[in-house]
């Protein structure tokens, strides 16, 4: 079991997304994004190329989901990047160029809650739909799931687990652990089956490696061989207080609650307070989950006792009120 979520180890995302190649849709609206260059006039190709521009379709699907994330311009950065690199790959294709594959194995480097699986899962199902992964599913293991009791346990049980993420994303998760036991412990065997999968099945299946950022940075020092393997590695920086505050905004608009302006206040002090308190756990985006799904019930509780026969109204059963936010 997971000790955090507690929920199994090994979970297996379905993906329901159909796969798609078109890839001539643009990502950003606009050049003044940033990105110049060829790119960008790739990006903002419109009638001018000849092709039609899908206000629907995968990529502007993408790109919806991404906006949803606050912060993270690195990640929403990277699928630019990609989606630049494929298109052009097309465009060498057809000019009778050659493309070559790419490798997109990375690691995720963050404190808790700053959006590592999230992102994961969502380039999980992206990669399926650009045609660079055949399943797009998500397995998300950690150092349990991978290491075994007995020599050659652990090749066999890693091995076992590669191939069920073969066509999707095999996520390893506080990927530091396997280093933990030196050179003895049987977490070396699983990250050298690791290795030698990335060589046997190049292309079929991404891997990410994620975990704290000086523990991660210790782990590739343990073994000199594995930093180039990783082409891309991403930071998930802790998100400042304003960033939590639009993510707080965001998660209470999709559950279709409301905060007045001293609910809002209110979380903003006590997300300061959680910060200074727990500089080193601090849970990021997930504390403030957790102190908004509480205040959820606690907002049920208050209902139901202010209101003990009849509706309160649509407003009421909207409103997340001050006295709702608390962490006891
Ligand atoms: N940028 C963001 N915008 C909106 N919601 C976010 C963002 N980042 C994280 N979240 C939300 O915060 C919660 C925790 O995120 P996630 O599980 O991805 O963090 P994590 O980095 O994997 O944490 P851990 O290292 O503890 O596993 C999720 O509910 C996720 O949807
Ligand atoms: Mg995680």
């Amino acid at each position: 079991m997971n000790a955090r979520a507690g929920q199994p180890n090994v979970r297996e995302t379905a993906d329901a997304m159909r796969p798609s190649r078109q890839i001539n849709i643009i990502l950003r609206k606009s050049d003044s994004d940033g990105f110049g260059g060829a790119a960008s006039s790739i990006g903002t190709e419109t009638a001018s190329g000849g092709r039609t521009l899908p206000q629907h379709g995968p990529w502007a699907e993408w790109q919806r989901e991404l906006e949803k994330l606050t912060g993270l311009d690195n990640v929403k950065e990277l699928v630019y990047e990609i989606y630049a690199l494929l298109q052009v790959n097309q465009l060498r294709q057809e000019a009778g160029l050659q493309s070559l594959s790419h490798v997109y194995h990375m690691i995720f480097k963050g404190n808790p809650g700053t959006g590592k699986t999230t992102v994961a899962r969502l380039l999980a199902r992206m990669f399926q739909g650009m045609g660079l992964l055949s399943k797009g599913h998500f397995i998300e293991v950690e150092r349990a799931d991978l290491v075994g009791e007995y020599i050659g346990h652990t090749a066999q049980k890693t091995r076992d687990l590669v191939k069920k993420a073969l066509g999707g994303v095999l996520f390893v998760d506080e990927a530091y652990s396997l280093a933990r036991g030196g050179e003895k412990d049987f977490g070396k065997e699983a990250i050298d089956t690791l290795v030698k999968a990335m060589e046997d099945y190049k292309n079929q299946f991404v891997l990410i490696l994620a975990g704290y950022t000086l523990e991660i940075d210790a782990f590739l020092l343990t073994n000199p061989g594995l930093p180039s393997r990783f082409p891309i590695q991403m930071e998930f920086p802790d998100y400042s207080v304003d960033q939590l505050i639009q993510i707080a905004e965001g998660m209470v608009k999709e559950r279709e609650y409301a905060m007045l302006p001293q609910t809002l206040f209110k979380l903003r002090e006590l997300i300061l307070q959680e910060k200074a308190e727990s500089m080193y756990h601090f849970s990021n985006a997930r504390f403030v989950r957790n102190v908004l799904e509480r205040a959820i019930r606690n907002q049920a509780v208050r209902l139901l006792s202010q209101y003990p026969a009849g509706s309160p109204g649509r407003q009421e059963l909207m409103s997340l009120r001050p006295e709702d936010v608390r962490t006891n």
